[in-house]
């Protein structure tokens, strides 16, 4: 969907049937189709969106890593009822990024965005070729949605997470890519961009070519980095985006994108010589990361990220070798989860940013590493455990993978009021689902 001439949006959720690896048909949902939504592109300026659902339950369009205010944010405060439609006027203005778009009903949003509701954008401002970038959508600029599902023996898709599954996130026996398993991308003879998304529900994806070729990274999150960085192995959990450049000059057989500890690969890449390279080789610079966050002046707040917590109603830390109880998709038993020691709580603030100031927030994780996001901001990782950021987090980010302590830093420039806060939580969806959210406001 190019929305860059006409600055208008319409997306209707719609409920849909696929079949996946030829496998039965089950009831999915999707954007404008029956499964994911379309890759929208569109440039900085005004967007008149339009969302319509057509599904019987509510929905929203959260828009994940686009800098609006809370209004236009899309998250559990501005539900979509059944038949109703939302039109966010928005004024979109930050540096191009690969963004996405999510389902995000308090409770609902693991199970809405597995069964399809999400999508990707690309926010452009047209001046790639200048940057050496690949920019042939589709040609040798592939978006590539990665999301692991569960299939049962007649290979229907199915979603019945078990109460170890909630602890765990919800774990898949297939690997999809923009909905297809065994997927093949062909590929020009040259270099070739990947905007990568891990849209799964809590599957961390370690991505590595079998032939061991390198990836150099080129964006993350919220926008370019300062230089390519030439990566054998790409760590991406839930919610984040990396965009990679891939050298295919030397191709032969097909390449296998793999992630250990999946019994497969996840997509498979076939070079075609007769496709035109215009790309064939990395550029030395970017313009993305500039450091402009005055750390001196900037408060600490911390954030804890809990499960397990005792006393809250929930399973506790004993409960959990116990399985049994079934977790209904729509009711998830609390199981400890929370921030802070509290779990999420619709008609609760967790506490109020001044618009403009800089802060800098101390997240811990309690358990298993969770992918922490923070709606309405981006920010750079100033630590992991005590040293420099990885490689894959010196970038603009809104998602980060926290295991044990990371800290980072940010400007809040939007605002958000109190009814229609920002949320700050795990992007294992069935965790936030379960009570590891916060909202906050910017005022
Ligand atoms: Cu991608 Cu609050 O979510
Ligand atoms: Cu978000
Ligand atoms: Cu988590």
């Amino acid at each position: 969907l190019d929305t860059r001439q006409t600055g208008r949006l319409a997306l209707t959720a719609t409920p849909g049937k696929t079949g996946f690896a030829g496998g039965p048909e089950g009831a999915t949902a999707g954007f404008n189709q029956a499964y994911l939504g379309p890759t929208i592109v569109m440039q900085n300026g005004d967007l008149d969106a339009e969302l319509r659902n057509a599904l019987d339950e509510p929905v929203s369009a959260h828009w994940h890593g686009l800098l609006v205010p809370g209004e236009h944010d899309g998250g559990p405060h501005l539900p979509i009822a059944p038949g109703a439609v939302w039109r966010p006027a928005m004024t979109i203005a930050q540096d191009p990024a690969t963004i996405w778009y999510h389902s995000h009903i308090h409770e609902r949003t693991a199970k809405q965005v597995y069964f399809g509701l999400a999508g990707v954008i690309h926010l452009t401002d047209g001046r790639d070729d200048d940057r050496g970038l690949p920019s042939d959508y589709g040609l040798d600029d592939l978006t590539l949605v990665l999301q692991d599902r569960r299939f049962d023996q007649a290979g229907r898709m199915v979603y019945n997470p078990s109460m170890m599954d909630v602890m765990h996130g919800f774990a898949g026996n297939r690997m999809l890519v923009n909905g297809q398993a065994g997927a093949t991308a062909v590929v020009p003879q040259g270099m070739v961009r990947l905007r990568l998304l891990n849209g799964a529900n809590a599957r961390i994806c370690t991505l590595f070519f079998d032939d061991a070729r390198p990836m150099h990274l080129v964006a993350t999150d919220g926008g370019f980095v300062a230089e390519p960085i030439a990566l054998k192995m790409l760590r991406l959990s839930p919610g984040e985006r990396a965009e990679v450049l891939v050298d295919f000059a030397e191709g032969g057989a097909p390449i296998l994108l793999s992630d250990p500890g999946q019994a497969y690969g996840v997509m498979q890449f076939a070079v075609d010589p007769r496709l035109t390279a215009r790309i064939t080789s990395i550029p030395d610079q970017l313009d993305g990361v500039v450091d402009d966050l005055p750390l001196a002046d900037a408060g600490t707040r911390q954030v804890s990220l809990d499960m397990g917590m005792g006393g809250m109603g929930g399973m506790g830390m004993g409960g959990m070798g116990m399985g049994g109880r079934g977790m209904g998709s729509m009711g998830m038993g609390r199981g400890g989860f929370g921030i802070n020691g509290r779990p999420y709580d619709m008609r609760r603030i967790d506490f109020r940013v001044a618009l403009g100031s800089v802060e800098k927030w101390r997240i811990r994780s309690t358990m298993v590493a969770h992918p922490f996001h923070v709606h309405g901001i981006r920010f750079r990782v100033l630590s992991e455990n005590g040293g420099p950021p990885r490689p894959e987090n010196t970038g603009w980010k809104d998602t980060v993978l926290v295991a044990g302590e990371t800290e980072i830093i940010a400007r809040f420039d939007q605002p958000a009021r109190e009814d229609t806060p920002f949320m700050f939580h795990c992007h294992i969806l069935e965790h936030e689902d379960a009570g590891m959210m916060g909202q906050f406001t910017v005022t």
